[in-house]
């Protein structure tokens, strides 16, 4: 799936099927750290109003998927828990170049698309294999969507940089992504 070099292991769906209650707490802050990000690359491009337009779509659409799994964690009764801290996405940040504008920008297009595909892989282990039918629908609606943003995010890096700069770095990024997600796969986190 998006050429990911390392499947997650379905039993990293039991581990978080035992405990949807911390796993619906820390997926509702990636999404608000993904609606964060989206807004936050803004300010990086405001000559580009049609990114700027897309970029503020992804940035209502994680705003809504936050608001949706929000309401879950409250028609359950469960409790919503202060931000978790996500290992895995600082881990990929690391790997973020601090080069020319240019270099930054195509490269945190890319981080986010890692982070898009990642994410959307495992919404599908999570509807593949949990038990919970409200759960399966609602991961099987939000695959869609963040398997939509990692092409989005794909697309503006292609756009904003040299395509063919873009595909050989895009390589690398799966390449030290297999890396750290190797020792995951064990917690009742989103990316844990
Ligand atoms: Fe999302
Ligand atoms: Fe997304």
């Amino acid at each position: 799936m998006f050429k990911l070099k390392l499947p997650t292991d379905p039993r990293w769906a039991n581990i978080a099927e035992e405990n949807i209650e911390e796993i619906l707490t820390d997926h509702a802050w990636c999404e608000q750290k993904a609606a964060t990000n989206a807004i936050g690359l803004i300010t990086m491009l405001p000559e580009h109003p049609e990114i700027v337009t897309e970029l503020l779509a992804i940035a209502q659409e994680e705003l809504d998927h936050f608001n949706q799994v929000h309401e879950i964690i409250k028609k359950r009764g469960y409790a919503f828990g202060r931000p978790r801290k996500d290992d895995y996405v600082n881990e990929l940040a690391k790997f973020i170049i601090q080069g020319s504008r240019e270099d930054l920008i195509v490269d945190k297009m890319l981080f986010a698309a890692m982070i898009e595909a990642r994410s959307c892989e495992r919404f599908k282990v999570l509807t593949e294999n949990i038990k919970d039918e409200e759960l399966k629908g609602f991961y099987k609606e939000l695959m869609i969507s963040e398997a939509n943003h990692y092409t989005t995010f794909i697309g503006f890096a292609r756009q904003l940089g040299n395509p063919e700069k873009v595909n050989k770095r895009w390589d690398a990024w799966l390449e030290y992504e297999a890396n750290i997600i190797k020792s995951y796969g064990n917690k009742e986190t989103i990316h844990g």
